[in-house]
């Protein structure tokens, strides 16, 4: 016999639900569950209706043709939903704001006798909060506005869709995610609901479609062997962004994230130019380890001036600190806030990219793999491979690839 399940996310603008939302979809439908989600933002975005459904006035709640152009929407998910289960669908996952209780009402009373679960998605990160507005207003629907009036009317959007929220409390089988943490902060269920355990995990599992690892190319430092800085590309260095740029081309990068360093930067701007759209989010959460009075300098000449930091480092790599900077073990929470953002930002559907340096790559690396803590600065991160990672329910692969090597030139995933 078929389980049916309805699942109602629930949340303000831009809380992370669709990435929540294609996540339980596509792990479902890896277990093998007929599983499909309606997502109302989607629909608006495609009806020619003739009406800008981007603008803030159209989500006023004052808004009576927005109102009634948006109860429209959220109509025509449920129908479809309804064939969906009646042609065999067992998981139908309604992906909108569904602030109001009316509205969650609706749903309901739309899918008698089949249960429903909703989670509501929080965030109460306010920098990967702003980070997903930047994200947002670089979205098609916005490319008529400016980026100051693209984030303005998208704050006004969140604003009206706040001053009619009313969280979940009287609804059975609730759940409140902070969808930052990919933690559970509330569950208050009362019956028995197909796949629950199954959702539960989800909800709190990391899982990676395809995140390509990327170190920068080279540098000048890099040719000297200096420690931290911010130097450009060498030639070479420009050369090996411009390969992987011929190498991506075929693979779906819609973001790629770098540290505020130069030679990250300068080797994703490529990759980006063959993307289209891409954008480059840039977070201090993946500056490379920052050796204090040792940056700048070569190995060599830390060896020469400075022997006890040389001896120290190569005793325990792991926990040691350089003087004024940090170390591998100090690194780790912010490397770890930095995947978190790239989690929450990036749309769980897509690929990731991450353009990082030696000692970062070697952190988000360490985040994946379980290895013991003193193998983590050792871990081989070269310039002219990347890696890619793959982990889903089903699936674990970690493999180091050069991108040289491809003669024709693409790749596809
Ligand atoms: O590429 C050089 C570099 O990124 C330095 O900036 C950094 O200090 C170093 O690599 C990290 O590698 P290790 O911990 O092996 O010195």
């Amino acid at each position: 016999m078929k389980r049916k399940l309805v699942i109602v996310m629930m949340g303000l603008p831009a809380r992370g639900k669709s990435t929540m939302a294609r996540k339980l979809g596509r792990t479902l439908e890896l277990d093998g569950v007929r599983v499909r989600i309606f997502n109302n933002g989607e629909l608006r975005r495609r009806l020619d209706s003739g009406t800008d459904t981007s603008s803030a006035a159209f989500f006023s709640p004052a808004n009576i043709q927005g109102v009634e152009m948006r109860e429209r929407i959220a109509q025509m998910n449920i129908e479809a939903a309804q064939t969906f289960f009646s042609e065999g669908g067992e998981v139908a996952i309604m992906d909108a704001s569904n602030v109001t209780r009316r509205r969650r009402q609706h749903v309901a009373d739309s899918f008698p006798g089949v249960p429903l679960c909703y989670i509501e998605c929080l965030n109460a990160d306010e920098e990967a909060l702003e980070a997903n507005l930047e994200r947002k207003v670089r979205l098609k629907e916005f490319q008529h506005l400016t980026h100051d009036q693209a984030l303005e009317s998208f704050i006004q959007r969140i604003r009206s869709y706040e001053s009619i929220y009313e969280p979940l409390d009287a609804e059975t089988n609730r759940i409140v995610v902070d969808s930052f943490e990919s933690c559970i902060l509330q569950e208050h269920i009362t019956d028995v609901l197909p796949y629950y355990d199954r959702i539960r995990d989800i909800l709190t599992t990391r899982v990676v479609r395809n995140l390509f690892l990327v170190r920068h190319g080279e540098t000048l430092f890099n040719q000297e062997d200096r420690i931290g800085g911010d130097s450009d590309l060498t030639g070479k260095g420009r050369e090996q962004a411009n390969a992987l740029a011929e190498h991506f081309a075929t693979v779906r990068i819609p973001i790629i994230f770098t540290s505020n360093y130069k030679r990250t930067l300068q080797t994703a701007t490529p990759i980006a130019e063959r993307q289209h759209p891409c954008s480059i989010i840039a977070l201090p959460e993946f500056n490379e380890i920052y050796a204090g009075q040792c940056e700048g300098m070569t190995y060599e000449e830390v060896r020469q001036q400075m022997p006890d930091v040389a001896k120290e480092r190569g005793r325990n790599k792991y926990s040691y600190v350089y003087p004024d900077g940090e170390g591998y073990m100090t690194m780790e929470e912010r490397v770890l806030r930095g995947l978190k953002k790239v989690f929450f930002l990036n749309n769980y559907s897509e690929n990731i990219m991450i353009v990082g340096h030696r000692a970062v790559n070697r952190v988000i690396l360490s985040c994946f793999l379980s290895r013991q803590e003193e193998e983590i600065p050792y871990i081989y991160m070269p310039q002219d491979r990347y890696y890619h990672i793959q982990i889903d329910p089903h699936k674990r692969i970690f493999e180091l690839i050069a991108y040289r090597s491809i003669v024709s030139g693409g790749i596809s995933w």
